[in-house]
This record gives structure tokens, C-alpha cells and sequence, in this order.
């Protein structure tokens, strides 16, 4: 019986050191220990043995158990350490590779200019707001108190959508409701953002507008970012020193001298329009100096029209604010100095390349805004 044990023990154990993978070694367990399994049967036997043979037996039984559980445990470990040994060795990444063998983007000045006015705006605690670049005639131009008979709207060279000449012709067209146009400037996020949020505001919206024309200046597609508090008490004041701080801050110098130019805008009362002075340095036009030697007109701004406040559902007697309206693409000229705005939408990788920025430079005051 001790012979058959031992050759017993020598077979299980070259059977579990032979498993190749852990389905192998669970069969070998449950030959020998599951409940069908020859060991658990021979641990049967004990019970049935006179007390003499069951002391020679027992320990040599209950050693066979020991040592093949000990050793299916130990195959277990080896195997399972192999298989992830394995797992990394397939998922490792060499990162010793060198990263400029890696085509590498940029950051369009666009994206970036956009990004450096949240980075300023937010210190002074505007948050930013966002709206649909197909607008209704409503939020684009009525609400902004520009009606439809007004020359405002012949002025925006408008691209209007099938969809709505199409319902307008049906008599099913609601202005508020059938979006009919790309938005022709950001002041329509003014409606949407007083119509969705109680006052006090105080937002940025930057994005994309579009208008029909095209040239060295001009392009359909374009970038605006507005501007917009609305508050109890706000004076021509607090619009001055917001536009003050902010262009000290994108220009990253102290030396700004801004005017003020009386305007028109059909959703301000009063308007004004904002110049920042420009030195000339060696022929060429810097921003800032504080005697100018010349003007550069930025934003148009003013006090938000009573009739615009009414609009949205607030009473202009007891809610005042100020209102922008910037070209973004022209102030990453302005700054950046690039001379031909059609160059920023051609997707030149030259272009791209020169001008763009690296993903890491993220705009931060303490930092410069300027990366
Ligand atoms: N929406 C105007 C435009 O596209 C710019 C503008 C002017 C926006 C004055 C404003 C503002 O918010 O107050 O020409």
C-alpha cells in the first residue's frame, strides 16, 4: 500500500509539474482532490481501517494530500506569474522612442487667441457661454432690436438656409423658432444666455459666425467673441475698465491707450466703438506706446439697449449691462502678426507650422497669456 501511495504521489506530482496551462492543472485537481477524486477516495478508506492500520495509513494518506495540494498550489503561481510575465511583455510601449519621429499638430492661433481671452476673462469672472451657429431670424437680429425692415440686417450679407425660405414661402415660419440662418455675428448668445440664466451675468462667447463675403479681409467663415454683464448698476464705467484690463492683458503690456468713438449699433444705447493706439517701430505698427502714433479699431461696444433687456423678459429698470463684440481673427493678427487673414482656413501645414502653437503652451496669466 505504501509502494502504490509513493508511485501514486511520483505520478500526480510530474502530471501538475507537466500542466501547461492552468485548465490542465485544474484537472489534475480534481482527478486527485474533487469529490470523484483518488485522493479524497482513499481519505474514505480511513474510516473503515482497524485503529493499527488506520495509524500507518492516516498520516500517509493526509501527507499524499499535502503534498500534492502544496504543489498544485505552486504550479498555480508559476503559471499565473508566466501569463502576466507575458500580458506585459505584449502591451509594453518603448518610450524610449524618439517623439519627434511622430508627425506632431499645433495649435491654430485661433484656438489659442480663444483660449487666453477665457484664461483673462475668467480672472475677472466671466464664465463662457456658448449658442447654435444656425440661428433663428429672431435671436440672430429681432430680439437684438434689429426688426426686419431695419438696413441692419441688409448689412450682415446674410446666408440664409433653404429650410427656412422654404417655410417662409409655406407660411409655416415662426422667427423664434425655424432656424433659418448662420449666425451673423455672437451678439445672438446675448438673447440666449439672458433667456437661460438670471441675472447677474457676466459671459464671453466665442465661436464661429458667418456673412458673405470675401477678401483679403474678410472671410465667410470667421470668429467673433461677445461680451456681455448685466447687472444692477452698471455705468459706461465698468465697461471702459473691463475693455482696459483686457487689452492690457492680450497685449500684455501697460502702455495701452484706448478711445472711445461715439457708434451705432441697433442693440446698444449709447454705442461706442474701441481704437487702441499703435506705435511705429521700424516702419511697422506695434499695439501699445503711450503716445500713439495711430488708431486701430478693435470691438464695438455699449450699454445693452433697454429694448434688448425687454426681450429677453427682464425689466430694464431694474437690469442695466454692457455689451461687446470682437474679431477674434483679428486680434491674432494684430498680435501674432499675420498679414493675410484668407491664410488662416487654407490648412497649409506651412502655415500651420509657423504660426501654430505648441499643445503645451495653455495660456495662463501668472505665465504670460501669450505662451
Ligand atoms: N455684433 C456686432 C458685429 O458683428 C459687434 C458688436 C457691437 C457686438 C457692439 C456687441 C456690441 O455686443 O455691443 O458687428
Amino acid at each position: 500500500m505504501t509502494n502504490d501511495l509513493d508511485q501514486m504521489r511520483e505520478h500526480m506530482l510530474t502530471a501538475i509539474a507537466a500542466s501547461p496551462g492552468l485548465d490542465a492543472l485544474e484537472a489534475c485537481r480534481v482527478e486527485a482532490l474533487g469529490k470523484q477524486g483518488t485522493i479524497t477516495a482513499l481519505l474514505k478508506t480511513l474510516g473503515k481501517m482497524s485503529p493499527d492500520e488506520r495509524q500507518v495509513q492516516g498520516p500517509a494518506i493526509q501527507g499524499l494530500r499535502e503534498a500534492v495540494a502544496t504543489a498544485i498550489a505552486d504550479r498555480k503561481a508559476t503559471l499565473e506569474r508566466a501569463a502576466l510575465d507575458a500580458r506585459l511583455a505584449s502591451e509594453t510601449l518603448d518610450m524610449t522612442l524618439p517623439a519627434e519621429a511622430l508627425p506632431a499638430g499645433t495649435i491654430h492661433p485661433v484656438s489659442q487667441v480663444m483660449d487666453e481671452l477665457a484664461e483673462i476673462f475668467a480672472d475677472l469672472g466671466f464664465a463662457v457661454a456658448t449658442g447654435p451657429e444656425i440661428e433663428t431670424d429672431w435671436h440672430n437680429f429681432s430680439a437684438l432690436n434689429i426688426p426686419e425692415t431695419h438696413p441692419a440686417r441688409a448689412m450682415h450679407d446674410t446666408f440664409y438656409l433653404q429650410q427656412g425660405i422654404d417655410a417662409k414661402a409655406a407660411g409655416t415660419a415662426d422667427e423664434k423658432t425655424t432656424f433659418s440662418l448662420l449666425r451673423t455675428h455672437t451678439s445672438p448668445v446675448q438673447i440666449r444666455t439672458m433667456l437661460s440664466q438670471k441675472p447677474p451675468i457676466r459671459i464671453i462667447a466665442p465661436g464661429r459666425t458667418y456673412r458673405s463675403d470675401s477678401d483679403a479681409t474678410h472671410t465667410p467663415m470667421f470668429h467673433q467673441v461677445e461680451g456681455l454683464v448685466i447687472d444692477k448698476g452698471i455705468t459706461l464705467g465698468h465697461l471702459k475698465w473691463t475693455l482696459e484690463t483686457f487689452v492690457k492683458a492680450f497685449f500684455e503690456r501697460d502702455d495701452i491707450v484706448l478711445r472711445m468713438r461715439p457708434s451705432y449699433f441697433p442693440f446698444t444705447e449709447p454705442s461706442v466703438e474701441i481704437d487702441v493706439g499703435y506705435t511705429l517701430v521700424k516702419g511697422k505698427r506695434v499695439i501699445g506706446g503711450a503716445e500713439p502714433d495711430g488708431w486701430l479699431e478693435i470691438l464695438g461696444s455699449g450699454m445693452v439697449h433697454r429694448k434688448v433687456i425687454e426681450a429677453c423678459g427682464l425689466d430694464p429698470e431694474e437690469w442695466q449691462g454692457f455689451a461687446f463684440g470682437c474679431g477674434i481673427d483679428r486680434l491674432a493678427m494684430l498680435k501674432y502678426g499675420m498679414d493675410d487673414l484668407r491664410a488662416f482656413f487654407d490648412g497649409d501645414i506651412r502655415w500651420l507650422k509657423h504660426y501654430g502653437f505648441s499643445s503645451l503652451d495653455v495660456p495662463t496669466l501668472s505665465a504670460g497669456v501669450g505662451a
